[in-house]
């Protein structure tokens, strides 16, 4: 394993070398070099340095150039506009480079960081005994790829399902289901459709027999406390509750094609034994107080409506737990036993002022500090094609399996009508195919957009074969490999000393900077970053198929062997970002 330094970062050295010995005073000095239209690449930060040193930029930049080392690396420096440089590099270290990215297996040259730290990655929290929404699916898809991305850089995650599995409503499903038995099919015999819809039957029952029925309203508040203190029949049957739910979650996560641990799931309950602690600790340290009964930490800075302080609800008037507490209890788990250096949240935004306060919380308890930092990742709401939040046409919150399942379908019908003698792709093969790019395009469209913003859930647009979308990038990727395929005896063959045309260039030099791109989409938690430079990634090969001959056609043998190197790679990069996504890349389209 060797990783290759970006041929951006080896200029950038080459010229902040040239930089120093030009302006000894200002070492060490950055030439900010930045990939460019004009040249290969260019470098603003000579501006500002002469600036600062009270120099004329031109001369600086013209003496900047003198200095610059020679070599294979550089096939010209110019001084352009006023002061700019402007660095074109040679086709053979463009080649050399990818050659040795080529042969640094499936990490392709990107860097892993051996001393990298922990991260506890909070994502795909759904609650039991209800139904998925599109919310739950976002995160999903959002957390698991930061954590692949994470985790190819070195950094450790741990995954934590935060789901909703406690609180007062199970008291009503619990007495329901203690005064109604048999209404729910123990968790082995049923699969994910069947769990929920007994659920929702459950759930709705319920609900009506607690709103107006007073008795069992009081009966369901007992069966809360007996919950809370851990009566054994109670506690069996709130299980049945989390196993069924259980049956129906690793059915969506399963048709999402998303591996779920079972020991990655510790909701809201588990943290129950730590919370009476957690509060003792707050309340002792000053850092919440008694109002009113409840014990609350107070914000100076948030405040809600008539100027009122919202206050964050550690323990209620009644002694009950919520939200908040397990959420501080989780924290201290996740900083002093599983010894986290990050904390990772990704929830809806909406949730983000609790999150503001509860990090605050266990920032002035000291469990959070400059070594132990927490972010929450809020990410946007799911919309509509129109525009509005994601409903059926009769308005109500549409399933996410009958969603996926939409998805799917729509993505089987584009591979059959692509399908012809040439792809020559069977029955079982264009159905294998569809659910990969049905669920890719739906994953693709949760990462490409920055998370915090909003999106539109378009079905149509998201299996579209022009524009950003995950099949674009699938399609280059089959492209790829059907070349290769069709190769014949010539293979793959790096060939340094040829010259290159423009579209291999680009090819090429946007292939270089795909460590550089998970580097940065790692470290600023920002997926898209990664979505945004594989279907740049396509577009380029895309132009360089159509204008580079590789078969037909037959170019000189040498050109040939180098652009199926091309192809080779681009493949592997492509396999590899999509993957990191968490998408497939059928190999054939
Ligand atoms: N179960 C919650 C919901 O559906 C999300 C949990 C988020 N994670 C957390 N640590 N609070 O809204």
């Amino acid at each position: 394993m060797a990783s290759v330094p970006s041929l951006a970062s080896t200029v950038n050295q080459r010229l902040a070398d040239a930089l120093s010995a030009a302006l000894p005073d200002a070492a060490p000095a950055d030439p900010l070099l930045r990939r460019s239209d004009r040249a290969d690449f260019q470098a603003n930060g000579i501006l500002a340095l002469a600036k600062k040193a009270k120099a004329n930029p031109r001369e600086l930049a013209t003496q900047v150039v003198e200095k610059i080392a020679g070599g294979d690396l550089l096939a010209g420096v110019e001084v352009s506009g006023p002061g700019f440089l402007n660095v074109t590099v040679t086709d053979r270290a463009i080649i050399e480079t990818l050659a040795a990215r080529a042969a640094d297996g499936d990490r392709l040259g990107v860097p892993l960081n051996p001393d990298a730290g922990t991260t506890v990655v909070d994502y795909a929290q759904p609650n039991v005994a209800k139904e998925m929404h599109v919310g739950h699916l976002r995160s999903a898809v959002i957390g698991d790829a930061l954590r692949n991305l994470l985790d190819f850089t070195g950094e450790k995650t741990i995954g934590r399902h935060h789901i909703g599995d406690w609180g007062t409503q199970f008291g009503m499903l619990i007495q329901y289901l203690i005064e109604h038995p048999g209404e729910l099919a123990p968790a082995s015999d049923v699969d994910g459709q069947q769990a929920m819809s007994n659920l929702n039957r459950v759930y709705k029952a319920s609900r009506a027999v607690f709103d107006t029925d007073e008795g069992f309203k009081e009966r369901a508040r007992k069966r809360v406390v007996a919950l809370q203190s851990g009566d054994k029949e109670t506690l069996d049957l709130w299980q049945r509750f989390v196993d069924e739910s259980k049956v129906y979650f690793y059915s969506v996560f399963e048709k999402l094609d998303m591996e779920i641990r079972d020991e990655e799931i510790v909701g809201e309950s588990a943290y129950n034994d730590l919370m009476p602690e957690t509060a003792r600790l707050l309340e002792e340290s000053g850092v919440a107080v008694r109002s009113e009964g409840a014990l609350v930490v107070f914000f100076d800075e948030i405040r809600g409506k008539d100027d009122q302080p919202v206050p964050l609800i550690v323990q209620k008037a009644d002694g009950g737990f919520g939200y908040a507490a397990s959420d501080l209890s989780a924290i201290r788990d996740r900083v002093f036993d599983l010894h986290a250096s990050t904390l990772l949240y990704v929830v809806d935004v909406r949730q983000s002022l609790h999150f503001k306060m509860v990090f605050e919380a266990a920032r002035r308890m000291g469990w959070l500090n400059d070594g132990v930092t927490a972010h929450n990742m809020g990410y946007g709401t799911v919309l509509g094609a129109d525009g509005k939040p994601f409903k059926t046409r009769a308005g109500e919150t549409v399933r996410l399996e009958d969603l996926l399942d939409e998805a799917i379908e729509r993505a089987t019908a584009v591979v059959r009508e692509k399908n012809n003698d040439k792809v020559g792709l069977s029955e079982a093969e264009i159905v294998a195919n569809g659910a990969d790019i049905g669920i890719g395009a739906v994953k693709y469209a949760d990462l490409s957009t920055s998370a915090a913003r909003d999106y539109k859930f378009d079905l149509d647009q998201m299996v579209s074969l022009n524009g950003d979308t995950s099949v674009y990038s699938q399609y280059a990727y089959a492209r790829a490999r059907s070349i290769l395929r069709d190769a014949g005896d010539r293979g793959p063959v790096a060939h340094p000393e040829l010259e290159l045309a423009a579209p291999e260039r680009a090819l090429g030099l946007h292939l270089d900077q795909f460590g550089e791109v998970v580097a940065e989409a790692a470290a600023a938690y920002e997926p898209h970053k990664l979505a945004a430079y594989v279907y740049r990634l396509s577009s380029l090969f895309t132009t360089f198929y159509s204008e580079c001959p590789v078969i037909k056609p037959a170019p000189a043998v040498e050109v040939a062997e180098n652009r199926l190197f091309l192809c080779e790679l681009t493949a592997r990069t492509i396999h590899r970002a999509m993957g990191l996504l968490g998408i497939r890349t059928p190999e054939r389209l």
